[in-house]
């Protein structure tokens, strides 16, 4: 437990929901508590059927809640918000993930949650099936919009005896994960970053457009891996169906005309700038006036190049702006990302290939590698796009 240097003094408000992993959450209190954090601890009423209050009332040297009121007295659930550093949900069951994602309030743990001023995490345990369901990751997707956190799920033997994706994180990685959160929380603070995403829209007639299947993915989770480390972040984003995080400054476009005009402007008081947005190469010349009708055998449209925003924000970079661009490729992967590297004047380019089973359009999963303006470098494995949005910016820390 020597090596939680952040943790010590922290004020850890946990919440246990009903799920056989709460068991684990003894030890997880332990070493929190070892660590030298302090622990308050919230159950829902499904959860003590898991685990004693008592059990975790000694490790935490707390009084355990998970009534609203009892004996006449009222648990204050908005104090509890406000003391802690960091609210921790583990485990999380569907149910209360349904409950967050729809504001629902019906017991003491749901009461505090709602009231929260302090970040919230959640470590979801559920069997495969549940895990799977569209309306987990539905709502896992919206309540990360709202600003939690999310420690991923592990792979290995469940409750129902299945193998496969659901299982809690060891309490010994949720410990791992609350002390870097703390290493991070200030590292990007003071700083103003500007990211692109999503697609564009390029008119053909007044029903008709050129597009992309970009979805915005990598896009979001670099605006929260950013918010995380306490940025001011700018999302300048294509039209995209997930939900956008409520802490960033969000500009909508739809153009690669528009999405050219804000960037140029929001550039000006950025730090940093990640153009992760799939913008069209080209745009239709004279869109038409009235929907095209199918009168004619063959169509053709006439294209014109779009402006190629960092391409432009390269040329207009500052000595102390840093300007981050992707790169997806189908062929010649490297040689692309290294020219658009120069010709674009970047500081990084991120490669990803259509050609690798996990990137690409939609995926949850990303494989990059990085080069630097120094001729540097780094491939990653397969990951999730939030975990490729921290090597990121991990990177770029590093070498800044
Ligand atoms: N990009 C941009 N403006 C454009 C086109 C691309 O800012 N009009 C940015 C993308 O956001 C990305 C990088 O340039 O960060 C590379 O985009 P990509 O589509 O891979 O390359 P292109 O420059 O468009 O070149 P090509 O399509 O020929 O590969």
């Amino acid at each position: 437990m020597t090596g939680y240097f952040m943790l010590k003094g922290k004020k850890i408000l946990l919440g246990i929901t009903g799920s056989i992993a709460a068991y684990k959450t003894a030890i997880l209190v332990r070493n929190l508590i070892k660590a030298g954090a302090e622990v308050r601890i919230i159950m829902t009423p499904s959860a003590i059927e898991f685990v004693a209050p008592l059990t975790l009332s000694t490790l935490s040297k707390n009084e355990v809640l998970y009534t609203i009121a009892e004996q006449g007295s009222w648990a204050n659930h908005v104090m509890l918000g406000r003391w802690a550093n960091l609210m921790v949900i583990a485990p999380l069951t569907c149910n209360t993930l349904a409950k967050m994602s729809n504001g629902i309030c019906d017991n003491l743990l749901m009461a505090v949650y709602l009231s929260a001023t302090c970040p919230v995490v959640v470590a979801p345990a559920m069997d495969e099936d549940m895990w799977l369901h569209p309306s987990t990751s539905f709502n896992l997707n919206k309540i990360q919009s709202y600003g939690n956190h999310l420690i991923p799920v592990e792979h290995g033997e469940l409750a129902s005896g299945l193998i496969g994706p659901g299982r809690m994180a060891e309490p010994e990685k949720i410990v791992d994960w609350i002390d870097l959160f703390f290493k991070k929380s200030d590292q990007l603070a003071g700083k103003k970053v500007l990211i692109t995403a999503g697609p564009t829209y390029e008119s053909i007639d007044p029903v008709r457009f050129i597009s992309n299947h970009s979805t915005g993915k990598m896009g979001i989770a670099l605006a929260n891996e950013c918010i995380q480390r306490g940025a001011a972040v700018t999302l300048i984003c294509g039209p995209i169906t997930i939900p956008i995080p409520d802490k960033v400054k969000h500009i909508p476009v739809v153009t690669a005309a528009e999405m050219y005009e804000s960037s140029m402007l929001e550039f000006e008081n950025a730090d940093i700038a990640v153009l992760s947005a799939a913008v069209a190469d080209y745009t239709v010349k004279n869109p038409a006036e009235y929907k095209i009708k199918k009168t004619e055998s063959c169509l053709t449209l006439e294209l014109e190049k779009t402006r190629d925003i960092l391409k432009s924000l390269g040329e207009r970079k500052k000595e102390n702006q840093l300007l981050i661009g992707f790169a997806l490729e189908t062929n010649n992967e490297e040689a692309n990302a290294t020219s658009k590297l120069i010709s674009k004047n970047a500081d990084y380019i991120i490669l990803n290939s259509m050609n690798d089973k996990g990137a690409g359009f939609g995926k949850d999963t990303n494989k990059i590698t990085i080069f630097a303006k120094n001729g540097n470098a780094i491939s990653f494995e397969t990951k999730s796009k939030s975990e490729v949005a921290n090597d990121i910016i991990d990177t770029i820390l590093k070498n800044n």
